[in-house]
């Protein structure tokens, strides 16, 4: 061991304690303290801190959730007692008919206490913790065996490595529901469909498939998450009387719970819960597929017991189905902003989930090939919380006879232009530009979006109309429309007319990243704009740069950088700029946080302390846009700290190594070099 690994001990030490801390902030609590990139710099911190010292490496560090090597196979494991099933109850009567059994069975004529919970969709685990350890994790397989998928588990954020306070069990098998949340499930998605690679059905199937990887580098890298509902097995510690409290007890142990777990007396108060989380049900960051309802009182639960394999003491209140069956009647060909042509099943309608649905996405050509789907079709539809409905499969078996696949038109649908398929992607496209109408008015609803321009009152009849009648052929035009334009628009009063040309001067003031957003460029979504304002500072350095220099900012790739590339290019883009420039749309330019010259190129430094004049991150974006590294821990290769205010042990680490310290005046003045 060398020198100043006393310190570096004691350092991954505090900094393990206060990941845990934060992880069980964040995720158990649902009230972080910290925002994700203090979390990430403390990770990193100690990520580097292991890297050079790999003895301080413990099994339960939070930098152990990247994934282990591939396995050839699963192995088995048996349940410590088997994990059961429920029953289900699809309308009110038959939940009226479970608590009248719970309640003849206790001999209670009085309402009973529940706890309810909501039912996750995704794969059911038990998580075994020997000592307070997370020893080991299987699904539930059949019940009674299940596959041993510990190392894909280590790599779940919220699954506690090990149990907090000073006296947990000495054996905790704790049953819970590994999921994947909604936004989750549609990233993975669509860098599936970018990438080729099969999209996943529902979340559920993304949870499974993520959970059942054999390569747990690939688990690590899929937005999963846990929820605690109930104890297997306890040991050296005994539990509360209720299921309520259980729950408040697995949460204390750092085991994630639902938030939304209630204790509720009697049927009349089910309902009114059901019925809450119902209306709620599509505002929620996960799917769930009903509400479980559980005897409160374990006593009672011990005293009704089991049928089969399902206790009498719970049922699963679910919810309508998210998915239907319908017939597909024919596929119309949609043009979007960027010319992308989809194909859109128009279905006999159907209620989905409590929504009456007659248009279903389905995504690209290689999607239609990949389900077979025919006109005529009997089809899958799946709708789940504002997400498009989509045609999950087709039902082969009844498809009637001369049924024929839906071909791609040759020309747009709407303009009349060629359509082509570029290599290597999944869009067939318009090539007829902004002269393609429907492309023009995509282009500006786009433009007039509330996180773009927000244009308020520019909606799509209005857009529709001025586009039809050439009021409007680019999106500049729309600042030199006049009242006597916008009252002759059918369903446009004089007050409105009024209101949307004053909605218009006050879109004129804005920021770069909206404008730049706004412009509708392919690839470049809001948070590229915001990355691609904040570097190049100014409209004119971010038009003149190069690939090359694109490619420097954050999250910008090849691809991205090219289309970037190819829209300045193109002289009508710049002359509707030019023209947007004219009409007096403006924004304040910043100074480019980078792409200018790289004078701290090669330097690495260490930022600690608060800083006066600007966060730590700040400072660290403008060094890493002068070329400079920021990392999070001292070495020998460390060009200086920077200290703020209370600086704490990296000042100490770095008067050891002899590394230069700099205070905040000093960071002013390198940031200043250009
Ligand atoms: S309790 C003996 N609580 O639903 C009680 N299950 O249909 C067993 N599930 O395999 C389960 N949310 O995967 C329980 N809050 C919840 C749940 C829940 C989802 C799943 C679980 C179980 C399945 C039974």
């Amino acid at each position: 061991m060398n020198a100043d690994s006393g310190t570096a001990a004691e350092r991954a030490a505090v900094l393990r304690e206060r990941l845990h801390h934060h992880n069980y902030r964040y995720y158990v609590l649902d009230d972080p303290e910290v925002t994700d990139a203090e979390y990430d710099r403390m990770l990193r911190e100690l990520q580097d801190l292991e890297a050079e010292h790999p003895e301080l490496q413990t099994p339960d560090s939070p930098t152990q959730r990247v994934g282990a090597p591939p396995l050839e196979k699963f192995d088995t494991g048996a349940h410590l007692v088997p994990m059961l099933s429920l029953e289900n109850a699809f309308d009110e009567a038959e939940m009226t008919e479970f608590d009248r059994r719970v309640r003849t069975r206790l001999e209670t004529e009085a309402a009973v206490d529940y706890c309810a919970e909501p039912k996750l969709d995704g794969l059911a685990v038990s998580l075994l913790y020997e000592d307070g350890v997370f020893t080991r994790g299987l699904t539930r397989g059949d019940g009674t065996t299940g596959e041993d998928v510990t190392v894909n588990l280590r790599t779940v954020a919220s699954l506690p490595l090990a149990l907090r306070g000073d006296r947990p069990p000495s054996r905790l098998e704790v049953r819970g529901e590994v999921f994947m949340p909604r936004d989750g499930f549609e990233r993975i998605n669509a860098d599936h469909r970018e990438r080729g690679v099969k999209p996943f059905a529902n979340p559920r199937n993304a949870a499974a498939g993520s959970l059942r990887q054999l390569d747990s580098r690939i688990t690590a890298k899929r937005p999963l998450r846990l929820c605690c509902y109930s104890v297997g097995v306890i040991e050296g510690v005994a539990l509360p009387d209720t299921q309520y409290e259980t729950l408040e007890c697995l949460q204390a142990w750092g085991l994630p719970v639902s938030p939304e777990r209630r204790r509720i007396n009697g049927l009349e108060a089910a309902r009114a819960c059901y019925d809450d989380l119902a209306t709620r049900r599509a505002e929620l960051a996960y799917e769930i597929d009903g509400v479980v309802f559980k005897v409160d009182s374990l006593a009672a639960q011990a005293e009704l017991g089991f049928v089969a394999r399902a206790p009498r003491w719970a049922i699963a209140w679910k919810f309508p189905a998210e998915e239907q069956i319908t017939v597909l009647r024919t596929v119309e060909f949609q043009v979007g902003r960027t010319g992308a042509i989809t194909p859109v099943a128009k279905l006999e309608p159907v209620t989905v989930a409590g929504a009456r649905v007659s248009n279903a996405t389905l995504h690209n050509m290689d999607e239609v090939a990949r389900k077979d789907v025919h006109i005529g079709d009997t089809v899958v539809i799946r709708r789940a919380g504002d997400v498009i409905p989509e045609v999950v499969r087709v039902l082969p078996e009844k498809r009637p006879e001369g049924a024929r696949v839906p071909e791609m038109p040759t020309t747009c649908p709407v303009c009349g232009s060629d359509v082509v398929r570029e290599e290597g992607e999944a869009a067939h496209r318009c090539t007829g530009g902004l002269y393609c109408r429907a492309q023009r008015k995509e282009a500006i609803r786009h433009f007039a979006s509330r996180r773009a321009l927000d244009i308020d009152g520019l909606g799509e009849k209005i857009i529709d109309q001025l586009v039809e009648r050439d009021l409007v052929e680019h999106v500049d035009q729309l600042f030199s429309l006049r009242h006597e334009d916008l009252v002759s628009l059918e369903r446009l009063a004089d007050k409105s007319a009024r209101n949307l040309l004053d909605a218009l001067e006050a879109a004129k003031e804005t920021t770069l990243a909206r404008f730049v957003y706004a412009l509708g460029i392919r690839e470049v979504g809001e948070a590229t704009a915001k990355a691609l304002a904040a570097h190049f500072g100014s409209l004119d350095a971010l038009m003149e740069a190069s690939e090359e220099q694109l490619c420097e900012v954050p999250d910008v790739g090849p691809v991205v950088a090219h289309s970037i590339r190819t829209f300045f290019e193109q002289p009508h883009n710049r002359e509707v700029i030019a023209a947007l420039r004219t009409a007096g749309v403006a924004w304040t330019e910043g100074e480019p946080a980078g792409g200018g010259p790289k004078p701290l190129a090669g330097s690495t430094y260490v930022l600690t302390g608060s800083l006066e004049e600007m966060t730590r991150e700040a400072a660290s974006e403008r060094l890493q846009g002068l070329g400079a590294k920021v990392t999070g821990s001292v070495s020998k290769k460390t060009t200086a700290v920077i200290a703020g205010a209370d600086p704490g042990s990296k000042v100490d680490k770095a008067r050891d190594l002899g590394v230069p310290v700099l205070g905040e005046a000093d960071l002013r003045e390198l940031l200043d070099v250009r």
